[in-house]
């Protein structure tokens, strides 16, 4: 048996709306790209996936369609997202394929949303495959004590998602799953832009101006950065400096949105687990969890210490990584679990 686990590969997969990861058993983390994908409307033909594929967002001539085939967690373009996975999963095969595949997935698909990331898998080559709650992998790969009858507040600020939960016992107790997540604070920005400064500017370039310098409370270094754009009203390229306190007014409000589901958690979850909940405090996670300042300020919403996981974009695939690479122990977290004879593999 330990003969064949050389050959065949056991993958952890986050397939999310803005990156996706992959951790191969007993390897580590092997792919790590944007969940983006080319194709030359032409003649059908896939020319970039990943990283080549996000440089030509916004900048391809017309025969040429960047496509993102994720949104919001769910698989929205199906063919597109396969054969993404599909060259993800070649760059690291061996010869004997792909065994079983972990995805994270959000948890409040539908049958039929769940159905259709599975597929992706299957049809990118993957023989078996598993789903789990992506809020348990990314609090296994936080290193909370999701097992233990005590409790832990788990939030994932992903691109397209943000995930609330508490997780007890190894399953999730309350949870709130909405759509406002980074790429809306992208949008945020985009719009702000559009009315406050007359400016169009694309979504890498707004995504850009919240990271270097947005945050999600005042803060004390001064902020700025020069944003190039074209004027609405000109049509000519154009340059404005976005400070801070743009970038903050521009994605108050989907800040807001999520303390408000945050607080929903909090005030579903069973008194006894509150207890708990504050002791062990708030883990955030997700790149969303990079953005200045959002932890003090769900810290000060919530009143429970806050932390960011290590490392908080590879906190679920990490997760993943711990199943795979201990069935026997995590089998029954798997939402179709394991039958014993394979966990004996
Ligand atoms: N330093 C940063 N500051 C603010 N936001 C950031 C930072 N770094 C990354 N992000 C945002 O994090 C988001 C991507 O995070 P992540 O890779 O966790 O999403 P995902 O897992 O692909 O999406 P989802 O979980 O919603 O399907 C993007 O919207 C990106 O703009
Ligand atoms: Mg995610």
């Amino acid at each position: 048996m330990a003969l064949f686990d050389s050959f065949f590969k056991d993958v952890g997969i986050d397939l999310g709306t803005a990156n996706t990861l992959i951790y191969e058993r007993r390897k580590g983390l092997v792919i790590d790209e944007p969940t983006v994908a080319a194709i030359n409307t032409k003649t059908n033909e896939i020319l970039a996936v990943g990283d080549k594929a996000k440089k030509m967002l916004g900048r391809t001539p017309a025969h040429i369609q960047v496509v993102r085939p994720l949104q919001n967690g769910v698989v929205s373009d199906f063919d597109m997202a396969y054969e993404m996975l599909r060259q993800f999963l070649r760059s690291i095969a061996g010869s004997f394929g792909f065994r079983r595949g972990i995805l994270g997935i959000p948890n409040d698909l539908t049958e039929v949303e769940r159905k259709s990331v599975e597929d992706v898998a299957h049809n990118a080559g993957v023989a078996k495959v598993h789903l789990v709650e992506s809020l348990i992998a990314a609090a296994l790969g936080a290193d909370l004590p999701i097992e233990d009858p005590t409790a832990s507040l788990i939030i994932d600020i992903g691109g397209g998602t943000t995930d609330i939960g508490v997780i007890s016992m190894g399953g999730i107790v309350v949870s709130r799953t909405l759509k406002t997540a980074g790429d809306r604070m992208n949008e945020d920005i985009i719009r702000f832009f559009r009315e406050e400064f007359k400016l169009a500017i694309g979504e890498p370039t707004a995504e850009f101006a919240k990271m270097s310098v947005g945050s999600a409370i005042p803060v004390e270094e001064k902020l700025e950065v020069a944003i190039r754009g074209r004027d609405l009203a000109t049509g000519l390229p154009r340059e404005v400096i976005a400070k801070n306190i743009h970038v903050r007014a521009a994605i108050a409000k989907s800040l807001s949105a999520i303390l408000e589901a945050m607080h929903e958690v909090i005030e579903e979850t069973p008194a006894e687990l509150t207890g708990d909940m504050l002791r062990q405090g708030v883990v955030i996670c997700g790149g969303g969890a990079l953005l200045r300042g959002l932890a003090p300020l769900i810290e000060k919403e919530a009143s429970v210490v806050t932390h960011i996981a290590p490392e908080p974009l590879t906190c679920m695939v990490r997760g993943l990584g711990r199943i795979v690479d201990g069935y026997e122990h995590y089998g029954e977290l798997l939402d179709n679990p394991l039958k014993p004879i394979d966990i004996q593999l």
